[in-house]
């Protein structure tokens, strides 16, 4: 006998997990088409080789993707979330995953800095897009868009698509980081296949957050991001809140006062 009803609330235990990354979980969602997104403590780096829990960092990363997303979506910016559900959880719409890191440079760090030998901190000439195959075996290797055509991971249209919405949230998270004090200096994006019906649209997915992001103090160039986890430089969780409260996401009491200018929203 068919049961009666479905659910609306699915308790935890019971959910259909559907993919685990290393920072979070997909579980199946209440409607079709959607899914709950659950980010996790873990801190990973170096295609996991690197590996602790950090106390709250699933929470923060939670609110401050939802903050970012949320205003993304009321820019015209087209994603895959819905809301945020509670501490640790949102709702998403369940889209094709293109297999792409897309990556956005203003200055130059990390890998850019290794790969080419300038100095980390000088501001590029444009921003610059690079595409990476997400793929851990192969550690996410570099790729151009030959690449990307030639084995159909996305199709020219796809790409110009990614590209120019690559500009508009570099240009969105650049204002909203330089309001508060915060250079954006680099950052990681992931883009999905959206369907309705025989329709296509390319959307913003997975999160964008301190694990995502190269975020440096304007005026002390304190990294404010998982360089800290990664560079083994300590107090990563309050970075991640200095970035929170900077936003305006946290009210906390307990806390200094934040030093830099606030957001004017
Ligand atoms: O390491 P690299 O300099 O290439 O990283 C560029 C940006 O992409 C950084 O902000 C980093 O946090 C982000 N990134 C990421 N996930 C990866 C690789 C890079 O979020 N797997």
């Amino acid at each position: 006998m068919d049961f009666p009803f479905t659910p609306r609330y699915i308790p935890m235990n019971r959910r259909r997990r559907i993919y685990e990354g290393k920072a979070k979980i997909l579980y199946e969602g209440p409607e079709p088409g959607t899914l709950i997104q659950h980010f996790k403590d873990d801190a990973t780096a170096f295609n996991n080789k690197k590996h602790a829990v950090i106390d709250g960092k699933g929470v923060l990363n939670n609110r401050i993707s939802e903050f970012v997303f949320n205003q993304l979506n009321a820019l015209g910016v087209p994603t895959h979330f819905i809301k945020r559900l509670n501490m640790r959880e949102q709702l998403i719409r369940e889209v094709e995953i293109i297999p792409l890191e897309v990556v956005v440079r203003n200055v130059s760090a990390g890998s850019l800095s290794t790969r080419l030998g300038i100095p980390e901190g000088t501001q590029l000439p444009r921003s610059i897009i690079e595409f990476y195959y997400k793929n851990d075996e192969l550690n996410d290797p570099m790729v151009s868009e030959e690449h990307i055509t030639a084995f159909g991971w996305a199709s020219p249209q796809d790409i110009d698509d990614v590209m120019a919405l690559a500009i508009r949230v570099n240009d969105f998270l650049s204002g909203l980081f330089l309001g508060v004090g915060i250079r954006l200096v680099d950052f990681k994006i992931e883009f999905g296949r959206l369907w309705e019906g025989d329709m296509m649209r390319i959307v913003l997915a997975d999160e964008i957050s301190p694990d995502s992001c190269r975020l440096w103090d304007q005026s002390t160039g304190d990294k404010l991001d998982k360089d800290r986890f990664r560079r083994d430089l300590g107090g990563m969780l309050e970075a991640y809140q200095e970035v929170a409260r900077r936003l305006g996401i946290l009210n906390d009491n307990s806390g200094p006062a934040p030093t830099g200018p606030t957001l004017v929203q």
